[in-house]
């Protein structure tokens, strides 16, 4: 797929915030910190369109960004940061699961579900994944931050992931580097292939 123009459409926090173009949409999910706004620049070829942050907890609302005037890439929260309170912890995981609840049967066709190649998925890692599949949601895992072990780590990680969240055999997993930009072919002919068959 070629990314034409991307722009910033909205902040929302609830669903009547939520874009009503009805344009398709792919959300990324995953945990703070795992890379979520930069795949999302890295994807539409931006520095720092999704802002970007060294601690966790840098999105805090959901952020629509409308491609080629036809579909959203949305950046959503992270969840299973630690270091805040459980109010906002969970303010955020509602901001979450309200949008994939209130988007899975028409808007949402793809959920990029995020982890960090150079460790074992956590526990909210597999609740969240569980949770997709229990609504039929579709979906693929990207491996982030690929860039910070060897070539000859990368196929190790891929299998550990795999197994710990159970990924059936159809489930792609894709290496990914915001840093070196690699996978960035094969993550948007998903995406592609997700919006328009
Ligand atoms: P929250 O918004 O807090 O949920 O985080 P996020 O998932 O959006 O992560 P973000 O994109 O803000 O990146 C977090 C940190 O990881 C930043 O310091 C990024 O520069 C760094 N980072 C993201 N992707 C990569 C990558 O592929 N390689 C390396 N080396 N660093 C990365
Ligand atoms: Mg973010």
């Amino acid at each position: 797929m070629i990314i034409k123009n991307a722009e910033h459409e909205i902040t929302a926090v609830k669903p009547n915030q939520y874009p009503v173009t009805g344009f398709p949409e792919v959300a990324f999910v995953g945990r703070s910190n795992v890379g979520k706004s930069s795949i999302i620049n890295t994807l539409l070829n931006r520095k720092n369109l999704a802002r970007v942050g060294q601690t966790p907890g840098k999105t805090r609302q959901i952020n629509f960004f409308a491609v080629n005037g036809n579909f959203y890439l949305v950046d959503l929260p992270g969840y299973g940061f630690a270091n805040v309170s459980k109010e906002m912890k969970a303010s955020w995981e509602k901001i979450i699961e309200t949008y994939l609840y209130s988007r899975r049967q028409n808007q949402l066709k793809l959920v990029v579900m995020l982890v960090d190649i150079r460790h074992s998925p956590s526990k909210d890692d597999i609740v969240m994944y569980q949770w997709i599949k229990g609504y039929g949601m579709n979906s693929i895992i990207v491996a982030t931050k690929a860039d910070k072990i060897t070539r000859s780590q990368i196929n190790i990680r891929l299998n550990d992931i795999r197994k710990v969240l159970q990924l059936d055999k159809s489930t792609k997993i894709i290496p990914f580097s915001s840093e070196k930009r690699t996978g960035r072919e094969e993550v948007l002919e998903e995406i592609g292939r997700s919006l328009f068959g």
